[in-house]
């Protein structure tokens, strides 16, 4: 058996967490809003055509804020098409997912679903066809009170209260050449600084998230976020980052070590933010939003064999195993020990497409994905320990990669102090200790594990529970040093209490 040391001291934090860390993505992409979210005449379907049974599982996953329209469909998307009456919107090409957009599902129908879902919205503006007119024009649809030219086309389109969106994104990807209307770093980034500038004239109010690269592959990255915010620095709050991760080498010790890499991108994009504000002598910092992270390749292949310009097809329809659900698991942990840097972050996407959350015509099943992302969102919350894990390790891809992935949240309001763990280990379980003198009284109240003898497991309409965590009556802390045995290739969260 292998053995692990946590070590915590309740005076070291690393910040709290803003709850936004746990958002998500919904796309105009495949069946993410049609037959997703939205599929009028569906059984499942409520009096404004939202499916109740997808709702019903965001719900629960308790997801704060939601990315919307795109992605790459934004950048070529006319908001204007997709509000007033149904049976004028027009039906378009969307050439990012080489689809037809039929426009029936739009940014109002979008602000009631998230009313119904209990979730803000981080809208992005299309900076790829269009510029700081246009986001001067969705803005103040969205948030002016009536009175002017958009704000009122929004009242007569049924909507007399503005929709009062918080959090904008300045386009999507731009430095991605196949990103429409992709840019030089130094075009965006004045692009971004001049439709900040227009965009505050109309809410001072919004937050602002500018494109940092779409991968830390690109061979751009590093120079497109100095160049980017050496132009906008003093116009937005944050820098994006974007980041799929693979099982293409089915070497799963690799697949596992890959949050040290998501560590490793979080830890250069911040030395960049910060050599920039060294540079301005400025005293405000950019913080991160990270929004879009998953696992995405297991539906390559099968894309590339999709019919084109067709309505919402089976695009990037991943189906997840169990090996899959200990990454997220454990790149949750990594975002949670960046709690004082990284303030958004949405897991793309939510429904269907690349998803926890899959649907049929005959029901709605949540993917193994679900269960990390559910759990870390209901007991995330709080102040973030620097957690110290002594923990054997093995040599992987990115180098050495602990066998224990841990962190710990206080939240003491609620008195209560959560461990999220994962061990790597595909064949041992592991022994782990942690002195919790300082927590007197606290007892373990509740345990979650996921883990599976198979890694390639999965979750089908069929079989919805062959991958689900298990409630299991925890160890107690013994004069207040706490020990439990973690299965081989588990994820587990513990949560103490009085
Ligand atoms: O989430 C799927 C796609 O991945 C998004 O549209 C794009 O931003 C990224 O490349």
């Amino acid at each position: 058996m292998k053995k692990a040391e946590i070590i915590i001291d309740k005076n070291f934090q690393v910040g709290k967490t803003d709850k936004r860390i746990f958002g998500s993505f919904i796309e105009h992409l495949g069946r993410a809003v049609y037959e997703g979210i939205y599929q009028p005449g569906s059984p499942f379907a409520d009096e404004n055509g939202f499916r109740k049974d997808t709702l019903k599982l965001v719900k629960d996953l308790n997801v704060p804020i939601i990315r919307y329209p795109g992605g790459n469909f934004v950048s070529g998307y006319h908001w204007e098409d997709g509000v007033g009456p149904k049976a004028d919107r027009p039906k378009k090409v969307d050439l990012a997912w080489t689809v037809v957009e039929t426009n029936q599902f739009g940014l109002n129908e979008f602000a009631d679903w998230s009313k119904k879902a209990g979730s803000d919205i981080m809208m992005a503006v299309n900076l790829g066809t269009r510029g700081a007119e246009d986001a001067k024009n969705i803005l103040e649809y969205c948030n002016l009170p009536a009175g002017s030219y958009y704000s009122d086309m929004r009242a007569r389109h049924g909507y007399q209260d503005p929709h009062n969106v918080r959090l904008w994104c300045l386009g999507n990807e731009m430095d991605g050449p196949w990103q429409i209307g992709h840019k030089e770093a130094d075009d965006y980034g004045k692009l971004a600084a001049e439709t900040a500038r227009v965009m505050r004239m109309i809410d001072p109010s919004i937050e602002l998230v500018a494109c940092g690269s779409s991968s830390a592959v690109m061979p751009t990255f590093g120079e497109w976020e100095y160049t980017v915010l050496d132009k906008c620095y003093d116009e937005v709050d944050y820098l994006s980052m974007h980041q799929y991760y693979n099982n293409i080498a089915n070497n799963t010790p690799d697949f596992l070590a890959n949050n040290l890499s998501m560590d490793r991108f979080i830890n250069d994009v911040i030395a960049v933010c910060d050599a920039v504000r060294t540079k301005k002598r400025a005293s405000k910092r950019i913080n991160l939003s990270f929004d879009e992270w998953n696992v995405w390749y297991h539906s390559k292949e099968a894309d590339k064999k999709l019919p084109k310009w067709v309505q919402a097809p089976h695009q990037l329809e991943d189906i997840y195993n169990f090996e899959d659900a200990l990454l997220v698991g454990s790149l949750l942990i990594t975002l949670l020990r960046h709690a004082d840097r990284v303030k958004i972050a949405c897991l793309a996407q939510l429904v269907n497409v690349i998803a926890p959350i899959m649907t049929s015509d005959t029901g709605a099943w949540r993917q193994t994905i679900y269960y990390p992302f559910l759990y870390t969102s209901l007991w995330g919350r709080g102040d973030v320990l620097q957690t110290i894990v002594k923990s054997p390790s093995y040599e992987s891809c990115y180098g050495d990669a602990p066998y224990l992935d841990s962190v710990l949240v206080m939240d003491e309001e609620n008195g209560t102090l959560t461990l999220f763990a994962v061990n790597k280990s595909l064949d041992e379980e592991m022994e782990i200790s942690c002195d919790l003198r300082q927590f007197a009284g606290y007892r373990a109240l509740e345990q979650v594990i996921l883990t599976h003898d198979d890694v390639k497991a999965v979750n089908t309409e069929e079989n919805p529970d062959n991958v689900a965590p298990k409630n299991v009556t925890p160890a107690q802390p013994d004069g207040g040093l706490f020990r439990t045995v973690l299965p081989s290739k588990s994820w587990t969260a513990i949560r103490f209490g009085k």
